[in-house]
Order: C-alpha cells, then structure tokens, then sequence
C-alpha cells in the first residue's frame, strides 16, 4: 500500500477512537445524569410536598443561584436542600473549598448520595428549619451567603418568614439568601421593614421554569 494511504488510514482510525471515546464519555455522563434523574424521581414519589419538584434543577439555574456567592469573602457558604447536588456542585464550581461548603438535606436517601458524591463537603442530614440543631457546633458560624432549594411553598407562610429571618442572622448584611421557587410572587411575604425582597431571575432552562428571590438585611 503507498505511503500516503496508510497515513489516512492511521489518521481515520484515530479520528474514529478519538469518536468513540466521546461517545463513551457522553455516555457515562448521560447515565449518570439519568441516575440522579431516576433517584430524584424516586424521592419526589415518596415525598412529593418535601421533594417538591419532579426532576432535578438544571445547571442553568443552578450555575445562577451560584452567582451570588463570594469566594473572597473567606466565608462558609450554607446550601438548603441538596438533594442531588446539582447545586452543591455548581458552588464548589465558584472556587469555594469543599470543606467551606455545608449543605443541609433533609431525606436520608438524597443524604447518603451527597455524602458518597461530595466526601469533602460538610453534608449534614437535617431539618432547614432546626438549623441550630442541625449546625451543631457550626451553629456560631457566619456564612457568606444561604443558596436554598428547600421547597418552601409546602411550608406556611408563618415559617417561611421565621426560616427566612434565621437565615439573615448567620450571613452578614446586604449579603443574600438565594431561593429557587416555581410560583410567579416570592415564596417569602414582602415585609421592607424587617428584610428586603428582590426578584433575582426567571430561569426558563429548567423544568418547571424557575424563579428566583433573593432576601437580604439593610447594610
Ligand atoms: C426541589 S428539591 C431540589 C434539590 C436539588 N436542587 C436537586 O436538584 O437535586 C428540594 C430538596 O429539598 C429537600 N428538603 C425538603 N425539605 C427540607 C428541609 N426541611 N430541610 C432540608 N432539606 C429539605 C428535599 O429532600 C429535596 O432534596
């Protein structure tokens, strides 16, 4: 065989390895995202009201919750209802360390996969609305900010407004509480006195689409 032939044979055949080994890593990245899909489908069956979503946020929304953290303040950051860690992952994404990063979830099943996913995170399995107990000794800490998915419209609105008014006092003022919602008002009622409300984004690459509110104390 000429020359030339066989070096566009060799060239075609690393092409084609170079396209299989893509397609295997698409495919290992699929499964895995179907994993999480099937395993965040399983919880919503048990517990529609505390899951509250059918399927996973997106990293769209997850990426923009993220915004918001400051890796410079030297903080901890404090993520509410982990779930799968879409969110988890998009703040460690941010260049926060992992041991700076605490995230609360409430269903053990979602608990122990965050912890086999996330070694280095402080995952803790817990109530966002018993945080002090939660916190143990982390509770003295200040946090940067508070990302929060916790489905807060199974809640009433008497708790969401304690929750909300907790989560000021471990974060500094003017620095935000980030909440993913699906209705179109803030989960948490207006109250300018005590916190301000503001809507942050309307993530339409998610499903529902999301909405997201942010609350913050008067610096
Ligand atoms: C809408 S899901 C979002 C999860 C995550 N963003 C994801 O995509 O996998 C809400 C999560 O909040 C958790 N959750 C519900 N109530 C909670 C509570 N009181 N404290 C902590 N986590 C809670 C649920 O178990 C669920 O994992």
């Amino acid at each position: 065989m000429p020359k030339t032939h066989f070096a566009k044979l060799k060239t075609l055949d690393r092409r084609l390895t170079h396209g299989e080994d893509m397609i295997l890593r698409l495919k290992e990245r699929l499964g895995k995202r179907f994993e999480e899909e099937v395993q965040f489908f399983k919880g919503w069956q048990k517990d529609k009201k505390g899951v509250g979503a059918l399927i996973p946020t997106s990293i769209y929304a997850a990426r923009r919750m993220a915004s918001v953290v400051n890796p410079r303040s030297g903080l901890p950051v404090l993520e509410l209802g982990a779930g799968t860690g879409v969110i988890t992952k998009a703040i460690l994404a941010r260049g926060i360390k992992p041991h700076l990063l605490v995230s609360i979830e409430y269903s053990r099943n979602f608990y122990n996969g965050l912890v086999r996913r996330f070694p280095n995170v402080d995952v803790r399995l817990g109530d966002a609305f018993a945080l002090d107990e939660v916190l143990g000794e982390r509770k003295i800490d200040q946090f940067d900010c508070v990302i929060s998915a916790v489905p807060l419209l199974s809640f009433p609105m008497d708790r969401r407004v304690v929750l909300v008014e907790d989560l000021l006092t471990r974060i500094p003022p003017g620095r935000p509480v980030i909440q993913i919602t699906y209705g179109p008002l803030s989960p948490v009622i207006k109250m300018p006195d005590r916190y301000e409300a503001s809507h942050y984004d309307f993530v339409v690459r998610n499903i529902p689409p999301a909405q997201l509110w942010t609350y913050r104390r008067a610096v």
